[in-house]
Order: C-alpha cells, then structure tokens, then sequence
C-alpha cells in the first residue's frame, strides 16, 4: 500500500475526529460561555453553602463541546452596599448572568439598574424580592421555595409527634409550652414559617403556651446563646422548640448538651432546610424531624436557567409561576424516611 503523505494523513486524522467527537458542526458552532456571577449574602451561611456547591456541580456538568460555564463568587457578609459594589465587579469582569442572593431583600434596585445597563439578566435565588421589584424589569428571575409551605409542614410533624406522644407534654397540663428560634427578621422565610407552623398547631387541636421566642438569625452560635438565655429562665418548662432552621436547631440542642440535660427533660426540636448537619441529627434523634428544603432542585433550576438565558435555548422546559418565578416543593423528613435523604 502507498505510503500516505503528511497532508493525507492529517487529513484522515481530522476526519476520524470529528467522527469521534460526533461533532461535525463543530467549525460552526463558536464556543458559547456562560459566566455566572453569584452574589451570596453570606458565605458561611450553611444552607446557601450547600446550595451552592450542587449550584457549582451541576452547572459544571452541563458543560459540553461548544458550552462552557464558569462560575465567579461573593460574599456581602450580609451588607447590601458591599453587595451593589460586588456586582459591579462582576459584570466589569464580564459575567453575561448574574445570580444574586440578596443582602436585603427588599432593597434590589441598585443591583437592577446596574445589570440592566448591561443587559445582564439576573436570576434572584433563596432571599425573594417583594414582587413589585421583580416587576421592575423583564429580565429579573426568582428561583427559591414556598415559605409557606414550610411553615404548614414543620407545624405538621410537630402536630404529629405530639399526637403519638403524650410525654411530650411532660408536666400534663393538656398545653405545649414551645419557644421558636427565628431566621433575621424581615427575611420571607422568618415571618411566615413561624405563622404557619404556630396555626397548623393550632389547627390540628395542639394546646399551645409560646413561652418565648428569640432571633438567632438563622445561626447555630447565636442560637445556643440565646436558647441558653431561655432555659435559664424557664429551666425543665420549655416542651417544644420551633426553629426556622436546622442551624438554629442544633444551636438549641447545643445548649442542652452544654447544660448536661438528660434525655427525660429534653424539649423536642424541629428544623428546616435538611442540610447535611441537620439530616444526621434526625438520623441520630436529637432532632425530631425537619423539613426538606429542596437545594439540588433549587441548585438545578438556576443552573438550567443561567444556561437558557445565555443560550437562549430551554427556557420552555422550564416550569415558572408567577411568570419568572420557579419554587422547588419542601417536603418532611423524619426518623421513618430520613435513607431517602442521606446520601
Ligand atoms: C432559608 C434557609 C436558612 C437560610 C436562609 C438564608 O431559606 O432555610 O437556613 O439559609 O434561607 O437566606
Ligand atoms: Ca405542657
């Protein structure tokens, strides 16, 4: 067989490597890049934490030949100002979608003008803007969950376990003497979880005596502090602990521990958000049950609508109420279904 030349050989290489590829339309098709850039209001929030590392795992993995994603991150450290210079950084640097976890929810319109100068769209995640905002300019998104529906289940596993255990009320008085552990006020999730879980209670015919409440801003430390401060004035009353978060729960649980109380004079607690420190409490007991707040789903709708907005391909498999609003369902965890959570 005649020896093939170096320009047939490269010729033949090239061939069998589009074939490889399968991608023919390569020459094309220009590399499309999606450059997100997140505006986290806290980093060392542990839910947003996790959030944002499936965030990062998935969008990594919708990258293919002609896409490519890269993800430029900031932490405001809950300040609203440092966050509207953030995002001015961040679109300086060229990021062509912005994902903001606002500072202050009710305070966006910095962060509008800015990318609407630019044309960026922006995807608001975990902390909602009042709608009025959202309105402000058709490329604003929302991408979180329903706070009520939250609320309505963490007063369902609560109403359920008090049902099927009469120790809970341990001085038998007919009445459940709780205290709630709030998020930072304002904040969506705050208010409504503790209206909803207190009337679910009550709906569900559970006496109820609020002994107190403080706001531990969604924090393990500052909850233990100020679950601390409460035991210290209702010493073995407190029955039941509404948190609004699994963080909070276990700073709850901390302060117990701390005060080497025994199981028979320990509350039941309650959390949200089913993070990975949260989920092995279950697991192990010390907390009763939580409500799974779903950050894979929340994680892979930003994801695919970061992509879809960029490309401008997808967004009709996309499921939006409200118009730009996409909220992944919560759903209860206890001891009984806790495998299907742990992985
Ligand atoms: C909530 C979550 C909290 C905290 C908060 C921050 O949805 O349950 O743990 O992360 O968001 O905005
Ligand atoms: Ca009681």
């Amino acid at each position: 067989m005649k020896k093939k030349t170096v320009l047939e050989l490269g010729i033949l290489t090239f061939a069998c490597m589009q074939v490889l590829c399968g991608c023919e339309k390569q020459q094309d098709s220009p590399l499309m890049t999606v450059q997100v850039g997140v505006a986290c209001y806290n980093q060392s929030d542990t839910f947003l934490s996790e959030l944002l590392a499936s965030f990062k795992e998935q969008l990594s993995g919708m990258e293919t030949q002609e896409l490519s994603a890269t993800v430029m991150q900031k932490d405001a450290a809950g300040s609203q100002r440092t966050q509207d210079d953030q995002v001015r950084e961040l679109l300086d640097a060229g990021c062509n979608v912005l994902c903001v976890n606002l500072a202050d929810r009710t305070n966006p319109s910095e962060i509008i003008e800015l990318a609407r100068e630019r044309e960026v769209p922006i995807i608001f995640f975990n902390r909602e803007p009042v709608a009025e905002d959202l309105m402000q300019w058709s490329d604003l998104y929302y991408v979180g969950a329903d706070a009520q529906q939250s609320g309505v289940m963490q007063g369902e596993l609560a109403a359920d376990a008090i049902l099927a255990n009469s120790q809970i009320d341990r001085n038998h008085d007919g009445k459940i003497q709780y205290v709630v552990l709030e998020g930072e006020t304002g904040h969506q999730d705050a208010i409504i979880r503790t209206e909803k879980a207190v009337d679910t209670l009550k709906d569900k015919g559970i006496g109820l005596e609020k002994l107190s409440y403080a706001i531990a801003n969604w924090n393990r430390a500052q909850a233990q502090n100020r679950m601390t401060q409460m035991i210290g004035q209702y010493r073995n009353d407190i029955e039941l602990v509404l948190a609004n978060n699994d963080d909070m729960a276990l700073g709850a649980v901390d302060a117990y521990e701390k005060l080497n109380y025994t199981e028979s004079t320990l509350p039941v607690f309650f959390g949200i958000d089913g993070t990975r420190e949260g989920l092995r409490a279950v697991a192990d007991g010390r907390l009763a049950g939580t409500v799974y707040n779903d950050k894979e789903g929340q994680a892979g709708a930003m994801a695919r609508l970061a992509v879809a907005l960029v490309c401008g391909e997808g967004m009709q498999e996309l499921s939006f109420e409200k118009e730009r609003c996409i909220y992944l369902p919560y759903a209860k965890v206890t001891a009984d279904n806790i495998e299907e959570y742990q992985h």
